[in-house]
């Protein structure tokens, strides 16, 4: 699994992110504009300043040098099952929050079932082995089915609450992004309508992403499963995401049933559209992915 994956790493001013590649594949997005390369070193990385504070550790023998989620504090354990490194973000709002228009049972069952059993399962495929931020995963993710499935599984879920708002709450998006978004489609109505048929259209499970392109425009896609559009080969139209749709049945269908069109049109009332917009403006726009935390 991840020990079959050759890491690259790279700074970024001010921060550090790392990139993760399939062997043989050279690490191709410009997120991590590289400075300095840290692959093959072996030498631990010291000041790291991220909040959730990464360490480091020298790889399973291998000479690599990871960045690994933990304390600077003490040695930085492997990943394991039940203890992470990885955590089932709390919702950002109460289970019933987002009624009518998600019901509480669903957001209960989503959250602490769904969403945990893809913690688990992602801890479980990591375990004794390398962990890095959660966003830094994907990039390689499609390497290993396990990893694919739960740690895109736990980043879309992860950036998914926190993009959703109780209606009374949902606002606009930013003066920047709205501008972002008529430049590239029209209207926002005109983008609602290309998010919605993308959703709708997805066969069988998966997301509906709104994102930036590398030319910085606007772009709707889907992907199947738990892809999603930061994993290299991911079929799916190149974006840094800022907005998914979960569109799997457990993500609607004690409500909505087969209407996945009902459920797609209440996901509109419930856009957090000031966390999506600061994920424009803050990452996206800038060319980095969003560094959801998990
Ligand atoms: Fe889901």
């Amino acid at each position: 699994m991840i020990r079959s994956i050759a890491i690259g790493a790279a700074l970024v001013a001010g921060a550090q992110a790392f990139s993760v590649v399939p062997a043989g594949m050279a690490p191709a997005h410009a997120a991590t504009a590289s400075s300095t390369s840290l692959r093959m070193s072996s030498a631990p990385v010291q000041g790291n300043t991220r909040r959730d504070a990464i360490g480091t550790l020298l790889a399973g023998g291998a000479g690599l040098v990871l960045p690994l989620r933990g304390g600077n504090d003490g040695p930085v354990p492997a990943a394991s099952a039940e203890g992470g490194p990885y955590t089932l973000p709390p919702l950002p709002f109460e289970y019933n929050a987002l009624e009518p228009h998600i019901d509480e049972m669903t957001m209960k069952i989503h959250h602490d079932k769904h969403h945990q059993a893809y913690v688990n399962n992602v801890n479980k495929a990591l375990e004794g082995g390398q962990v890095m931020e959660l966003v830094d995963l994907q990039k390689g993710a499609m390497a290993s089915a396990a990893i694919r499935n739960n740690g895109g599984g736990h980043y879309n879920h992860a950036m998914f609450w926190t993009t959703l708002a109780p209606a009374a709450k949902s606002g606009a998006p930013s003066p920047a992004l709205a501008k972002a978004i008529d430049e590239s489609f029209g209207s926002m109505d005109k983008m609602k309508e290309a998010f919605s048929a993308a959703a709708a259209k997805r066969f069988g499970s998966g997301w509906a992403w709104m994102g930036v392109s590398p030319d910085g425009k606007i772009v709707i896609d889907s992907t199947p499963n738990q892809d999603n559009p930061l994993m290299d080969g991911v079929n799916c139209q190149k974006m840094i995401p800022i907005l998914g749709l979960d569109v799997w049945e457990h993500a609607y269908y004690l409500k909505y049933m087969n209407k996945r069109p009902d459920y797609i049109k209440a996901f509109f009332s419930v856009i957090n559209w000031s966390q999506v917009s600061e994920y424009y403006e803050q990452y996206a726009s800038k060319g980095k992915a969003v560094p959801i935390q998990g």
